[in-house]
């Protein structure tokens, strides 16, 4: 209640539950609910819902530790010392010596021998308030002028050698960034945690970033996601280039990210899909950038995330577009931007000539794979009549073969016993997450022993708990463990303490266990018949197992073997 009431005016009061306007989709009447007797909140319009940590995780946007610590600090208590204290430690001054050498290249920017760099700025059209936003300084065109600034507040060598700040060759070091415009790297959680150096002549290479470090992974930061995060446009603007983010910033494109020096990974989208849930490549449009949004679009899609792209045209890139043209001819090209079925249909256009029937017919069937993919089918049409129009076929024969290259994908993706790729845009969506049960019958049991006994484990009381082991889902295996455990050493339940032991998954499942409707007026007879099922569906299925015929024997003894380790 504390919790959630500083984000949610909790406004009405409905039996134990409090309710407010639902914080993650908008609404104009209250479905969200607190329980504090539960500890959990719950939407019943998104379907949003779990414990306090799961609740600032969501809404701070953290991941679970940070939203530990972020509770930790707002209780004024203090977390237990990492487990190792020692690496640890040396992340913590690694990320003190990142933000001392941000500081110093800042400064730098400002002394009278930064006049170059100035003046590249102002080449740049990077402007004063952009500068200090982003904190970008200047590496002097000197050989140890940082290391001597940072052994002099208390570094070593090795630290900043560490730290990627210094090289070593042979016997001598210097510093590993000259006469560069500095960016600093900062990851969400506002830590300095490495830079990019884009070199003011023409040397050498353009850009150069801090080596990966034991704070810094390229593949798993973006650079200015830090700002972007914070962004109220509801998308990310993907785009190649430090100075194309920078120069987005300062025209309002405040959504704005680049990878370093990298083309998009997948822990990069995933890192985006934290914060948004549409994204649009901006990247150059050259060859080399056409490439890289193929290879991210696929990437960004596996996620569930909203692609479009931009064409980039009249400029090579967003800065040059936004300094020659100004930033509504940016706005222009974001509005015009493609959603991704488009894009890749003119993709595959462009590779024909759509003069002779051979050549439709090869466009067409090219197309056909992308189009008969679409979940959905008022979309499959739409998209089967324009391309019926664009060819110049009759739209009843394009829609019949859509539908017979769906058919055939599914048949295809089945007899691969993929699941996923039956649906191959909307593949591992992690909302609507379906759990698929071997044993349905058990698993109903499983789920209502869990509900009762999350609801009130008094119900445990009197009656011999099944063991772990004779669940046959070991999801549900695993929330019940974790129950079990602690109804035995008679602690409270709540979703807070079991967050400590489940994952954010398990609760959330917890969470939808307990949404469901439960008849307590006959709570102890729910409670031995969901037991009794539990036990003979677990026998039934060991008897099964073992009347296999001696080519599966071998299974039956695998799963009983784990059945027996489980129980240690
Ligand atoms: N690059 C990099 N590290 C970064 C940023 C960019 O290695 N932190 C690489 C990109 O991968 C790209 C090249 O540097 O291949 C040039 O980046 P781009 O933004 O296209 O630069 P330009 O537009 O050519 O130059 P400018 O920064 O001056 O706009
Ligand atoms: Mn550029």
């Amino acid at each position: 209640m504390d919790v959630v009431s500083s984000y949610v005016r909790l406004t009405k009061r409905s039996g134990a539950n409090y309710f407010g306007l639902c914080p993650f989709h908008s609404e104009k009447t209250p479905s969200f609910s607190v329980s504090p007797d539960r500890q959990s909140y719950h939407c019943f319009g998104c379907g949003k819902g779990g414990g306090v940590i799961g609740f600032i995780m969501e809404i701070e946007n953290l991941s679970f530790p940070e939203a530990v610590e972020f509770l930790a600090k707002r209780a004024n208590m203090k977390l237990p010392e990492e487990v190792n204290d020692r690496e640890s430690k040396k992340r913590a001054r690694m990320l003190a010596l990142n933000r001392d050498a941000a500081r110093w290249f800042y400064e730098q920017l400002h002394t009278p021998q930064a006049q170059l760099a100035r003046a590249y700025m102002e080449k740049r059209r990077i402007g004063a308030v952009t500068a200090k936003n982003f904190g970008l300084g200047y590496a002097p065109n000197e050989w140890r002028m940082l290391m001597d600034a940072m052994k002099e507040k208390g570094y070593t060598e090795q630290e900043l050698f560490e730290a990627g700040l210094i090289r070593r060759r042979e016997k001598s070091t210097y510093d590993t960034f000259r006469n560069r415009l500095m960016f600093p790297v900062i990851d969400v959680r506002g830590n300095v945690i490495g830079f990019s150096g884009r070199i003011l002549d023409d040397d050498e290479p353009k850009y150069m970033n801090s080596p990966d470090t034991l704070v810094f992974d390229k593949g798993r930061n973006l650079f200015a996601l830090n700002l972007a995060k914070k962004s109220k446009s509801g998308y990310i603007i993907l785009s190649e280039g430090n100075i194309d983010v920078v120069s987005l910033h300062q025209a309002g494109f405040d959504s704005a990210v680049a990878s370093l020096g990298t083309s998009l990974t997948p822990e990069q989208a995933r890192l985006i899909s934290r914060y948004t849930g549409e994204v649009i490549i901006a990247y150059d449009g050259d060859g080399a950038g056409i490439k890289a949004s193929q290879r991210a679009i696929g990437i960004l899609e596996k996620l569930d995330l909203k692609v479009r792209v931009l064409r980039m045209s009249g400029a090579k890139d967003p800065d040059e577009l936004i300094r020659t043209r100004g930033p509504e001819a940016f706005r222009a090209l974001l509005e015009a931007s493609e959603n991704q079925v488009d894009y890749r249909l003119r993709t595959i256009a462009a590779k024909y000539v759509l003069d002779s029937p051979e050549q439709k017919y090869e466009y067409l069937k090219e197309a056909y794979g992308v189009v008969a993919r679409l979940p959905d089918q008022a979309q499959r049409d739409l998209y089967a009549s324009r391309l019926a129009e664009q060819v110049g076929v009759k739209e009843d024969a394009v829609r019949g073969d859509v539908e017979k290259t769906r058919v055939q994908l599914i048949r295809r993706a089945r007899s691969n016993e993929n699941r996923a790729a039956a649906r191959p845009e909307r593949p591992a969506a992690a909302q609507g997450r379906k759990l698929y049960f071997d044993d349905p019958r058990a698993a109903a049991a499983e789920q209502g022993l869990i509900r009762l006994l999350f609801l009130d484990a008094g119900y445990a009381r009197g009656q011999p708990l099944p063991e772990p082991g004779e669940f046959s889902s070991p999801e549900l295996r695993h929330i019940y463990e974790a129950l079990r455990e602690r109804i035995e050493r008679h602690a409270p339940i709540n979703l807070s303490l079991l967050s400590e032991t489940l994952s954010r998954e398990e609760i959330d499942l917890l969470v939808q266990l307990d949404q469901e409707p439960v008849n307590l007026s006959n709570g102890e007879q729910a409670m031995a018949d969901y037991i009794s099922i539990i036990h003979d569906r677990y026998t039934e299925r060991q008897s099964a197992a073992e009347q296999q015929p001696a080519s599966d024997g071998l299974l039956a003894i695998r799963d009983k073997y784990r059945l027996t380790k489980a129980y240690k």
